[in-house]
């Protein structure tokens, strides 16, 4: 089984180096969406070839499997079938989309990854970490993001800002703010735990403030001068 694409050990000239792969997560309507739109046409600006993309979904199989999970009831699926289908929509996305690119040495950026299953499935709906990461292991191997952002918010601000953004509130959104408290406390705990690949933003000003936060983030993280 493959589980990743091959890290810097090619010979010069033989093949592109591997793009970095950066993952923006937290909860609804912290601004992940937005800011991945403006870090991606940040880093286009400076030649970086590069591609956005999402969870779940990011790949046509994958974008089916999402259908059943943010429609519907709210209580459709237990937690650890939940868990499975998003890991199973993950691999398809890496599998087809990610490492593909990666491989080409573009950069990615996708729009929520693995961190959100821990944060919603395990801290949200109460499925054990170590099943979580069982599933990770099995499915995306000893591969991870180079640089994960947690867009960091209130719950509170976050769901009126999802409100104001669409009438017809997805499966997520339509959970109750008990659960939305978690998913951000599971956020920050994710966070303390992997303090070399993460990296909290304070999500709470302007899309442009947050923006020079992200970019500073970038800088010091990976080097790349936005
Ligand atoms: N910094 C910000 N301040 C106020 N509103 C924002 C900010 N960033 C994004 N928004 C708005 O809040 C809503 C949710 O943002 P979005 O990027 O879709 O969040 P997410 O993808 O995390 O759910 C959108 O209507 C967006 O235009
Ligand atoms: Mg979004």
């Amino acid at each position: 089984m493959s589980n990743g694409p091959g890290r810097r050990k090619r010979k010069q000239g033989a093949q592109p180096t591997r793009g970095r792969f950066i993952t923006v997560e937290g909860g609804d309507g912290v601004g992940k969406s937005t800011q991945t739109r403006l870090l991606a046409e940040a880093l286009a600006g400076t030649g970086i070839d590069l591609l956005t993309t999402r969870e779940p979904g990011g790949a046509p199989g994958a974008e089916e499997i999402r259908k059943l999970l943010v429609d519907g009831a709210v209580g459709r699926w237990d937690a650890l079938t939940e868990a499975l289908l998003h890991f199973a929509a993950r691999r398809d996305h890496l599998v087809r989309t990610v490492w593909p690119a990666l491989e080409a040495g573009r950069w990615v950026v996708a729009d929520r990854f693995a961190d959100s299953t821990l944060a919603y499935q395990g801290y949200g709906q109460g499925l054990e970490g170590a099943t979580v990461e069982t599933l990770y292991r099995l499915t995306v191997g000893d591969f991870a993001p180079d640089l994960t952002l947690i867009l960091d918010l209130p719950a509170e601000v976050g769901r009126s800002r999802a409100a104001d953004r669409s009438a017809g509130k997805h499966r997520y959104e339509r959970m109750d703010l008990s659960f939305h408290r978690r998913l951000r406390e599971g956020f920050l705990d994710i966070a303390r735990r992997e303090p070399l690949r993460c990296v909290v933003i304070d999500a709470s000003g302007t899309e442009a403030e947050t923006h020079t936060l992200i970019c500073a983030a970038l800088r010091e993280r990976l080097g790349v001068e936005l």
